[in-house]
């Protein structure tokens, strides 16, 4: 985002300068390398009090606004008859006060005379139900009529904005993320079907329809898996699902580009670990990953959070936004718990950390009527600062502070965990223990690997992953022949690969692959998983490296090759595991293949860790923290930049293993940094 950022600053002034529209010069002509921001509402308020609020948001500091994207019948009022003077004057006035724009579409809530004369676009649920006006999300995903209504009021707003040089970029719909099992893209679906398998003998035989009884002899037979079915069958309708959520967004962006700056970017608001769709496949088309980041019980899991952060951050292997946030507390949950006073902060630095370039609060003020009126704010109803408007207000003056230093920096790291929606579905679908979550599974390595490297990049199975030293593969159930082909190269060209639990058990059509686990990485690991089983009760597992217990899923693992190593084996347990390897590991020329069979707790984890780091040549950071203290680094222009967040709930100090200067803090060289609760440090090292 910083080389972005920086062509968007150097175009914001040559367009500034020439700019003949309406836009008056701003106080700020260059975009600033960190941005806060909030959700804007402007068809929600008169005209007359939008300066009043644009005012109070330059004076917390806020450059970025989102605007529009519930707006459509502010913009529509009526089919076909557009109405965006207000949303120019609206933009331009927020440019005015140094805040640029970020042009939602608003295609996440279509209007009531388009739902009315197109009931057609209205979602069908998964009980057969026809959703209706009122809420959002509400539309068919899949249905040739939404899309081209969405692309009429698309390419109108591109048209009028594509030039605006307070307009960052477009946010496109809003959390995509509803379905429908409508005729219609069940007919899709059979299409999309019969291009991936060709025959009906190809899709009958690798999806192995004998069973049951499945076999097709025509393609309208193959129904929707609507309560579950055949596990290729429930892959196939996900990947369809994914793939035409990118039509949906291609459907958008193919208006948009025509008429739009380059400088400006094109993103959508995801969700952290929801897994409704395979997010790789539609943020290829995408030139920036966002996401929307709450936490209801109010309470920051660093570990958890920061494994979204970096999921997001993966999808475009570069900086990211948070594009909402919370002021405070939701109002979706259970028990709407506030972070306590210091915690946005501490959040916010939590996500520049990660490599975000952007922190936006949902929302800077409540609607007066709508369903989230107890949601958190920047301002209350009567329009004046809620409790909470100075810490945000602190966040904003730090990030025009830290700004300069932060610019063209970014996460690099040479260890990478591998992430892939298809396996976390194969094993949703077939848990075989309930006690097994994939995420959790992955937030188990990436704890301690966060902890002793402070930077952990998350991607997909099937990039180049000759960057890294240490590749970290948590329960990749699912092994596509193409990822399988990545991984064996990656090993073979010296890299040192680490498969746990569950690891290629399944093919790319969510069958069994013919060969034990882990499948096509078997003769490359000289061996392979004998049994697995699902565990009532933690087991003994010893070796040099560790004496500790097992839980939850235990693989009995064999060697057949004479270099192959048994690292850990199962005490006493029940019988079948007795005295069996529990890890095992392979060089292979400069590089190594390890699997893991079983779960560790977290103390355990620590040790292992370890181990595959220093195998892995991976040099650990030197700046050690107390627990409770998150530390990550940002690299870049020559810098390396610690940002330190205090998640304890007392105040730690921590010892620096070299001098640094403190960025926060005019400058000053230290040796050692005091952290009070949810307090923030950013150092860097002296060149
Ligand atoms: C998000 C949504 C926002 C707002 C927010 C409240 O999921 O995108 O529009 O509803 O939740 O927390």
């Amino acid at each position: 985002m910083n080389r972005i950022f920086s062509t968007i600053a150097v175009l914001s002034v040559a367009i500034l300068s020439m700019a003949t529209v309406h836009s008056q010069t701003t106080a700020n002509s260059q975009v600033p390398p960190l941005l806060l921001g909030a959700a804007w509402y402007p068809e929600q308020w008169p005209e007359a009090r939008w300066d009043a609020d644009l005012a109070l948001m330059e004076k917390a500091h806020l450059h970025v606004v989102r605007v529009g994207e519930f707006a459509w019948s502010s913009m529509e009022p009526t089919e076909g008859h557009y109405d965006l003077d207000w949303l120019e004057r609206a933009i331009n006035l927020a440019g005015k006060h140094g805040i640029y724009t970020v042009l939602g579409t608003p295609t996440a809530t279509p209007p009531a005379w388009l739902t009315a004369k197109y009931p057609e676009t209205l979602r069908i649920d998964e009980n057969g139900r026809r959703d209706e006006h009122g809420n959002r999300l509400q539309y068919d995903w899949s249905n040739a009529k939404y899309r081209a209504l969405s692309r009429a009021i698309v390419e109108r707003l591109a048209t009028r904005f594509g030039h605006n040089p307070y307009v960052l970029g477009w946010q496109l719909d809003n959390e995509i993320s509803q379905i429908s099992t409508s005729d219609g893209a069940h007919k899709q679906f059979q299409d999309w079907l019969q291009k991936r398998y060709g025959t009906l003998d190809n899709l009958n035989t690798r999806w192995t329809t004998a069973y049951w009884s499945q076999s097709y002899t025509d393609w309208s037979q193959i129904p929707i898996p609507r309560r579950g079915g055949n596990p290729g069958l429930m892959l196939g309708w996900k990947l369809f699902v994914s793939d035409t959520w990118r039509g949906y967004l291609m459907n958008q962006i193919d208006v948009i580009r025509p008429h739009a700056d380059a400088r400006q970017f094109i993103t959508t608001n995801t969700m952290g670990f929801f897994d409704g769709y395979d997010h790789y496949i539609t943020e290829d088309v995408l030139d920036l990953a966002a996401w929307d980041d709450y936490v209801p019980n109010g309470k920051i899991d660093p570990v958890r959070n920061g494994m979204a952060h970096d999921i997001t951050r993966g999808f475009k292997r570069k900086n990211f936004w948070i594009m909402e946030t919370q002021p405070g507390f939701v109002n979706w949950s259970s028990v709407n718990v506030s972070l306590k006073k210091g915690d946005v902060r501490a959040l916010a630095w939590h996500d520049i950390a990660h490599g975000a370039d952007a922190v936006s609060y949902w929302q800077w003020r409540s609607a007066l009527n709508g369903q989230e009126e107890y949601h958190g704010t920047l301002v209350g109803a009567d329009g004046t600062p809620v409790p909470l408007y100075p810490e945000v207000q602190q966040i904003g003056a730090e990030f025009e502070k830290l700004g300069p230093v932060l610019a063209g920096t970014h996460v690099d790291t040479d260890v990478a965990m591998l992430h892939s929606y298809e396996s976390r579905w194969a094993i949703e679908w077939q848990r075989h223990t309930d006690k097994f979550d994939p995420v959790a599974e992955m937030g188990r390595y990436y704890g301690p690997l966060h902890e002793a490297t402070q930077a952990v990049d998350i991607v997909a199975p099937n990039v180049d992953l000759s960057k890294y030293k240490l590749v970290v593969a948590p329960a990749l159930n699912l092994l596509t022949d193409a990822d399988a082909k990545n991984l064996i190269a990656y090993v073979n060209g010296g890299g040192n690969l680490v498969l746990t639990a569950r690891s290629a058990m399944k093919n790319g059509d969510n069958g069994l692959q013919p060969e034990r686990q882990p499948g096509p990485l078997a003769a490359l690991l000289g061996g392979r998983v004998e049994q697995f089983y699902a565990l009532p009760e933690p087991v003994p597992v010893d070796g040099d490296l560790l004496h500790t217990k097992a839980s939850i899923w235990a693989e009995l693992l064999s060697t057949s090759s004479p270099d192959t190593k048994v690292v850990l084996r199962y005490g006493k347990s029940n019988g079948w595991l007795d005295g069996q390897p529990a890890v095992i590991s392979r060089r292979v020329g400069n590089g190594s293949i390890t699997y893991i069979g079983t779960v560790f707790d977290d103390a355990a984890m620590k040790t292992l860790t370890e181990w595959l780091l220093s195998e892995a040549k991976v040099t650990k950071s030197k700046l050690v923290v107390p627990e409770g203290v998150e530390a990550s680094v940002r690299q870049g222009n020559g810098k390396t930049l610690h940002i330190l967040v205090n998640f304890a709930d007392k105040v730690e100090t921590v010892t620096l293993p070299s001098p640094m200067i403190d960025e926060m803090h005019d400058k000053h060289t230290v040796r050692e940094v005091v952290l009070p609760v949810s307090g923030v440090a950013v150092l860097s090292e002296p060149r």
